[in-house]
């Protein structure tokens, strides 16, 4: 499917089809009104209603904001890619809208059918947005941006749908490679002798028991001025079986999806280096498969990971915390950023908390929370703040240990799961800290928003439009 921003000197375009997007008042002074009427369309959001032999396609939003437009695309696209129209077009006045059409569009209308025999095949190859404003080449900007937003959201889509047998650490890092190559980064690939070397011992104790080389990935990109330092830290679990913690079955069922963290980060990288924004970008990701066997590593253990912190192990399961203190220390010492955020799927308790829909933020700058809130409200995903407090520390206290991989009270575990974090973050770094819990937004198994089965891509929206007001 190809999609295009066009202006003025071609509004005249034939297509198969002429989408309209209508409030119910638009409705009522709609030219098509009756026979709107006729067929029982009222305009409501996300209703339809196709007038085949007038070559047009109404589509019902509450209002004209960007949420309800978004939405309406979806439906629209969905509905579309059923018939055999092969090029559509529409109206858009709005230049401030046309994020939220290329989302509905692209984010709405993506398939993964990579393990199907028979590919999906749909009619609809074109699709014409008609500008007619004279600020033309500003919408054309926007409409760039969205597209390569949108088309960095698929690309981790692609990656988190991905199966654990063709997606493991090794090929996890020749993936990384190949993104740094097309789009002119650096990287550099830590294998298990490295690891050693950095005394990665949580890394190396939570990927032990599996067939594949634990890796740590580090991808930079760098323009020539950059205003802002950014560091990005990825859970790339590429399976996550809970280990000798072992996860009940119904449970492990999509924990491929536990590498969606080191997904979004390789997304937001990409999207950063193509909207060539001037701010260096490190992207550290740890990849990792946590399985059982003889030689895996076991609660009781104790860990002395690179900072020097030492771990009690008491879940195996927990090991997702236990790959972002090494990678966390790593990046902090090889890079001096103005903000870090790490990306994790990493508690059951998030979803819990906030609903399967919303990113759980944590941290210890109010401010940057805020503008993260932001962010993520322009870019049509859910966020919300999940406050620290001195009191939850004491449930990760160890006996035997400086900290506990697990907590000694089964309340507020996606908060003590940040507080782990926390005690991995210099001094000097905890303000520029934000941890993002992506375990309920990055995978979803019934549609919902611009979402449909599989990874989500969370992440990839909120924070290239934070790092776009840098
Ligand atoms: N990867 C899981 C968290 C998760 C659960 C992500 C469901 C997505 C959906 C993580 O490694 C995990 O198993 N966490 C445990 C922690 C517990 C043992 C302290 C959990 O949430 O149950
Ligand atoms: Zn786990
Ligand atoms: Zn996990």
């Amino acid at each position: 499917m190809n999609i295009e921003l066009l202006n003025k000197s071609n509004s005249d375009l034939k297509t198969d089809i002429t989408l309209v997007f209508l409030t119910p008042t638009q409705l009522k002074k709609n030219s098509k009104k009756t026979i709107l009427k006729k067929a029982g369309f009222e305009a409501t959001q996300d209703s339809l209603c196709f007038l085949h032999d007038k070559e047009m396609l109404m589509c019902g939003v509450a209002s004209n904001n960007a949420d309800d437009i978004r939405s309406a695309t979806c439906v629209a696209i969905k509905a579309l890619n059923k018939t055999k129209y092969k090029s559509v077009k529409l109206l858009i006045d709005d230049k401030s809208l046309i994020f939220a059409f290329v989302e509905g569009f692209v984010l709405g209308g993506y398939t993964y059918d990579n393990y199907k025999s028979k590919k999906s095949k749909t009619a609809l190859q074109q699709v014409s947005f008609i500008y007619l404003n004279d600020d033309y080449k500003l919408a054309i900007k926007n409409f760039s941006d969205a597209i390569i937003v949108a088309d960095a959201t698929c690309f981790t889509r692609d990656i988190v749908n991905t199966i654990p047998e063709d997606l493991n650490p090794p090929s996890f890092a020749k993936l990384a490679k190949k993104l740094a190559k097309d789009n002119s980064l650096m990287c550099e690939i830590l294998g298990e002798k490295e690891l050693k070397k950095e005394k990665c011992n949580a890394i190396l104790a939570v990927g032990r028991a599996s067939r594949h080389d634990s890796q740590l990935i580090h991808l930079t990109y760098k323009p020539k001025n950059p205003k802002k330092i950014i560091s990005l830290i990825g859970k790339g679990l590429t399976y996550d079986s809970g280990g000798l913690s072992l996860k009940p079955g119904a449970s492990m069922v999509t924990m491929k999806m536990d590498k969606a963290g080191a997904c979004a980060v390789l997304g937001i990288i990409k999207a950063v280096s193509e909207l060539k924004l001037d701010i260096e970008v490190h992207a550290f990701v740890g990849a990792v498969e946590n399985m059982i066997g003889g030689n895996a590593y076991k609660p009781d253990d104790v860990l002395v990971s690179r900072s020097g912190k030492t771990i009690e192990v008491r879940n195996t399961d927990a090991e997702g915390r236990l790959v972002l203190a090494d990678v966390l220390d790593f990046a902090q010492d090889k890079v001096n950023a103005n903000y870090m955020f790490d990306f994790a799927t990493l508690t059951g308790a998030c979803m819990v908390a906030l609903g399967q829909y919303t990113t759980g933020v944590m941290g210890h700058s109010t401010r940057l929370k805020h503008s993260i809130s932001k962010a993520s409200s322009n870019a049509g995903e859910l966020t919300a703040s999940l406050p620290f407090n001195k009191h939850l520390n004491k449930q990760i206290k160890s006996e035997i240990a400086d900290i506990c991989n697990m907590s000694n009270k089964p309340y507020g575990g996606a908060i003590t799961a940040g507080l782990f974090l926390d005690a991995f973050i210099k001094k000097q770094n905890k303000q520029k800290w934000l941890h993002f819990d992506i375990a309920g937004s990055a995978y979803t198994e019934s549609p919902w928003d611009v979402n449909v089965y599989g990874g989500t891509g969370a992440g990839v929206r909120f924070m290239s439009e934070f790092l776009k007001t840098l």
